[in-house]
């Protein structure tokens, strides 16, 4: 079967440190996979790149069987956009705006309608248990409340692919049950392939595949 995002011969630089090499990897519809491994390891690099974001030393990324690493910025970006739910570790929702607004904002560049893209945002709000807090503004509610709000942007547009580095890190263990039921919920009605990054073994057993990254690398084997 042909994978819906697939890395060959992944090589990523900052400067003289080589976050990432010879990384392969091919994720299919419906395939839910945990990347673990230590802090510095590569994992949010790993993340970057399948994305497009980061650009690389070597190596190719395959988004539904087009390259996605050669296409300009400007198409990389709108490719993420309609086909890829990011959600960033250290968080990328504006403040100002309100839980709602944060998750109609990609719903609207793609074109939906406000009125449908609300009620998608609180439907998405729902799921992830911060409903009661949709109207407050990202910077007066919770570290853990606006990382929900983050999951919930990433699977307002039912992408193909949904990249969550760390969703989980700043939860409880009820609210990280709900998060991680609202993506593998996505993921199997909608095929979705997912790619959640974790360092909690609790969140892992939620998916399907465990990748641990060491160096740089990917390590078959047991997360330690
Ligand atoms: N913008 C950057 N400039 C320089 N070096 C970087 C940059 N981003 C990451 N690195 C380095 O690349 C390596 C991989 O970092 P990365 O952020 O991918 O690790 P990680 O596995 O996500 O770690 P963590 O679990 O702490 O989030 C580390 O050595 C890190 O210091
Ligand atoms: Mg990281």
């Amino acid at each position: 079967m042909t994978a819906l995002l697939e890395a060959r011969g992944l090589r990523v630089e900052y400067g003289a440190t080589v976050a990432l090499d010879a990384i392969d990897l091919a994720l299919a519809a419906g395939s839910r996979t945990a990347v673990m491994g230590p802090s510095g390891s590569g994992k949010s690099s790993l993340v970057h790149a399948l994305a497009g974001i980061v650009p690389l030393s070597a190596g190719e990324v395959w988004l539904e069987g087009g390259r996605l690493d050669t296409l300009s910025e400007a198409r990389r970006s709108r490719a993420r956009l309609a086909r890829m739910g990011m959600v960033f570790q250290f968080g990328d929702l504006v403040p100002e705006l309100t839980l709602v607004e944060n998750v109609m904002l990609p719903l609207q560049v793609l074109g939906t309608r406000a009125a449908t893209a609300r009620r998608r945002a609180v439907e998405v709000l729902e799921q992830v248990g911060v409903a009661e807090v949709a109207d407050r503004r990202i910077g007066a509610v919770s570290g853990g409340q606006a990382q929900r709000a983050a999951v919930a942007r990433a699977l307002a547009h039912r992408p193909a692919i949904v990249l969550a580095d760390e969703p989980t890190g700043a939860l409880d263990t009820v609210s990280s049950e709900q998060v991680m039921d609202a993506l593998t919920r996505l993921s199997v009605d909608q095929g979705t392939a997912l790619v959640v990054v974790t360092h909690d073994h609790r969140v892992a057993a939620h998916l399907d595949d465990v990748v641990v990254v060491r160096d740089g690398r990917i390590s078959v084997g047991i997360p330690a």
